[in-house]
């Protein structure tokens, strides 16, 4: 018999059912293909339900939802809810409570793909950021106090502790060693570099610093270990990206970073990410966000949403049909597709994801 994943399917808001009907497609065809099962269950949270019950998450979703063994996830955002209510309640409170402590999101220029930087093409921009996702100062500790008077004060704190450092490295050092570019063959050696901030944030950085070190010397020594400010790590990504291999950072730099790494790559329209326990369920989304603009036009670039299944795919064990994804992607962008953005590929959304799925 063959093997049967149980996925929750989360469509979200805006644009993000019509990008995730595209990638669960891609995802049977390719689950026929290669001979194992996708049990999708779909989830309604997002924006029209939240406005329609006043509902965000049910709080029996979260345990319903590590039920499974996989969550693949649209786009959140709603233009008629206020900014904030949906990413936290939703997106931000299923990474914290599932523990999805790493957001993985490869910046990799596919051929055929326009990039904005100048004689840059895909030996140049190929590297993976490693960035923390659950501490930071995406936890929320600080407070407003005096509100409204003159005197009003808010603090944001940069929260981080030597266990979830610890974990973070650690992934970053094993992701390196399977996946760097020594082992995909572009290179001699595995690199991780560090991305911090230790000439201002001397708290936060230096206990991350330190832990990198100290981790890397004694248990990674077959992995060279860089570092640079987070500053300079922007030009570098955009004056030499072909420096970097793996990256690792807190959640705030890795969020800043990572749409950075984006444009590079070609933009919003291919850029998937996935936030992952390695101990428990993980989640796959698009990084593009929810578009309200285009929604229901069906010229939406489905790409990021095919390959955020891939990643889900990968990380469930089923390397080869991850791939075989991959490839399809890079082919029909390669060869088919004349622009990423919205409306501008020569194709519907729906018709994106029929290339990709013959492709297979
Ligand atoms: C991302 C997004 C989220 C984040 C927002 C929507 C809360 O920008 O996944 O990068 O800041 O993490
Ligand atoms: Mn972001």
């Amino acid at each position: 018999m063959s093997k049967i994943y149980r996925i929750a399917a989360i469509p979200g808001d805006g644009t993000g059912a019509e990008v995730l009907n595209e990638g669960r497609k891609v995802l049977d065809a390719a689950a026929s293909k290669f001979g194992f099962r996708l049990d999708m269950a779909e989830f309604d949270f997002g924006g029209d339900r939240y406005l329609r019950t006043g509902e965000i998450l049910p709080d029996t979703a979260v345990n319903e939802l590590r039920e499974f063994d996989a969550i693949y996830l649209g786009a959140i955002g709603h233009p008629d809810v206020k900014p904030g209510i949906l990413e936290k309640g939703i997106l931000l409170r299923l990474r914290f409570e599932l523990d999805q402590y790493i957001n993985l999101r490869p910046v990799r220029l596919y051929p055929g793909v326009e990039t904005p930087l100048k004689d840059k093409g895909p030996d140049e921009v190929d590297f993976v950021v490693v960035r923390e996702n659950t501490g930071g100062i995406y936890t929320g500790f600080g407070g407003i106090s005096m509100k409204g008077t003159e005197h009003e004060t808010a603090v944001q704190s940069m929260v981080y502790n030597r266990f979830q450092v610890e974990r973070c490295l650690r992934y970053a050092f094993n992701y390196t060693r399977r996946h760097g570019k020594k082992a995909r063959g572009k290179g001699t050696v595995n690199t991780l570099a560090l991305v911090g901030k230790t000439n201002v944030l001397t708290h936060v950085f230096d206990l991350w610093e330190r832990t990198f070190h100290e981790v890397g010397k004694s248990d990674y020594p077959d992995i060279e270990r860089e570092y640079y400010h987070v500053d300079a790590a922007c030009m570098w990504m955009v004056k030499n990206p072909e420096w970097f291999d793996v990256l690792v950072t807190g959640n705030m730099f890795g969020d800043i970073i990572t749409d950075l790494g984006a444009i590079t790559q070609g933009g919003m329209g291919i850029a998937a990410g996935g936030n992952i326990n390695p101990e428990g369920v993980s989640m796959f989304e698009p990084i593009g966000g929810s578009t309200p603009k285009y929604t229901g036009m069906g010229i939406i670039n489905p790409l990021a949403s095919i390959a955020a299944g891939a990643m889900m795919l990968d990380t469930l064990g089923e390397y080869r049909a991850a791939e075989a994804i991959e490839r399809a992607v890079m082919v029909v962008i390669g060869t088919k597709i004349e622009n990423l953005g919205a409306g501008r590929m020569g194709y519907s959304t729906s018709e994106v994801g029929d290339l990709v799925v013959r492709e297979l």
